[in-house]
């Protein structure tokens, strides 16, 4: 990770079982050499004390009530001013909700309202309160306002439960800040055209075949794009997955309408990335829906279009960075190896549902990347937005060689 020395960091902590993990994540900041100061709401005081934060920041704590608001000498929203980056870990449903509305009736909420740059917010709730519809309205409310919101992954919550609602881990909120801190613009003024998620194939007018694609590598990718300045396209089959912020999506269902979109999209892209699970074979589909009638039914496979290869011979091919995913589970360097070759990429990455970690709709992925020019990359399991940014900033390299 890149040094995030002389930042000045803003920690906001608020009243939830997370309020620990907040510990680590000051932690990592100090050491990384940021200049930190924490902000705790009275609620959050409950959970850890003060002293644990004002220990590790080196610096007194700024708790409510009102009268302590005084950190070395700057009162009330001088903090705001001082911070170049606002971070709220854990953030209560509470502090979101009031973040979203502009309400500042204590320290942090007041500081919230008097910060005018993107904060990130890492959520930490009950699942419950995670799905809850006003929750969700806040949130995207505050995406809306350029505010980043760390995602909190699924598991065992504090409550004894288990859902979405646990905060994401301190080394994955400072390895997001990271990248806040050096984002780029790689891929300003450039297209970029995404595939996502499975296709679904008809059988009759009632069944279909599928695989288990979750879009969520794809829809990491368009998203990953469009912090990287670049316009995003993002062909997508049948997910549940919201469309990230600024990106122009394109839902279809089959391999034959994915290709038709696809096929029409790339004309103007400047890189291209297949990363959806198109089926290879289709059943060719019946009329009305097939009566139980005891007897085997066979079905009969066609092969579906070849996208990459028909995107390879789309015209302006020589300015255009192609690239692909392979999903081997065995011989799977020589067999991307091949599909490389095969279908004229640039380059292709290379995973595995069997990785621990990163099987069907994990929101991790280990990737091997195989350039054209023979380079092989293997990186370790991370987050899928981490592995898009990483194969966009691949991308780009490319791109810029070829200018
Ligand atoms: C034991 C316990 C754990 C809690 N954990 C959470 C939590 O993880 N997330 C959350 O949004 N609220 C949680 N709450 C509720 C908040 O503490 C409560 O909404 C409070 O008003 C938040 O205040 P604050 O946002 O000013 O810190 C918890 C409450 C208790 C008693």
């Amino acid at each position: 990770m890149e040094s995030s020395a002389k930042r000045k960091v803003l920690l906001g902590v608020t009243g939830g079982i997370a309020a620990y993990k907040s510990c680590l994540l000051l932690r990592r900041l100090v050491e990384a050499g940021c200049d930190t100061r924490v902000v705790m709401t009275r609620h959050a005081t409950h959970f850890v004390g003060p002293l644990s934060f004002s220990t590790l920041s080196g610096h007194p704590v700024a708790a409510d009530p009102f009268e302590s608001y005084q950190v070395d000498g700057a009162e009330h929203v001088d903090l705001s001013v001082w911070a170049d980056q606002f971070v709220v870990a854990p953030a209560t449903a509470n502090i979101l909700a009031k973040s979203a509305t502009g309400i500042a009736d204590d320290f942090l909420s007041t500081l919230i309202c008097a910060y005018d740059r993107p904060i990130l917010f890492a959520p930490a709730m009950n699942h419950r309160m995670w799905s809850n519809a006003a929750i969700r309205r806040a949130c995207g409310q505050l995406q809306e306002d350029g505010h980043v919101l760390v995602e909190p992954g699924a598991g065992w919550l504090a409550c004894g439960e288990t859902g979405a609602g646990r905060m994401a881990e301190p080394e994955f909120i400072h390895e997001h800040l990271d990248w806040l801190w050096h984002r780029t613009s790689l891929l300003q003024g450039r297209r970029v055209l995404i595939s996502a998620g499975p296709t679904v194939e008809a059988v009759d007018e009632v069944r279909v075949l599928s695989n288990r694609s979750s879009g969520r590598m794809g829809f990491a990718l368009a998203r990953a794009a469009q912090r990287m300045g670049a316009e995003v396209r993002l062909v997508a089959g049948p997910v549940e997955l919201p469309t990230p912020l600024g990106v122009c999506r394109r839902d279809v269902r089959s391999a034959a309408q994915m290709a038709q979109a696809m096929l029409e999209e790339a004309a103007t892209a400047d890189v291209v990335i297949m990363c959806a699970a198109v089926a290879d074979y289709a059943p060719e589909a019946i009329s009305g829906k097939r009566k139980k009638d005891g007897s085997p039914w066979q079905l009969s496979l066609l092969p579906t279009v070849d996208i990459l290869r028909e995107l390879g011979a789309l015209p302006g091919r020589e300015t255009r960075i192609i690239a692909g995913f392979a999903l081997e589970m065995e011989r799977e360097l020589e067999q991307a190896r091949e599909k490389l070759q095969r279908k004229g990429l640039d380059f292709i990455c290379l995973n595995n549902p069997r990785t621990e970690g990163a099987d069907f709709g994990s929101t991790q992925n280990q990737i091997t990347l195989l350039d054209r020019d023979g380079t092989v990359q293997e990186w370790p399991l991370m987050d899928k937005l981490l592995v898009a940014e990483r194969i966009l900033r691949h991308a780009a390299l490319r791109l810029g060689n070829m200018a």
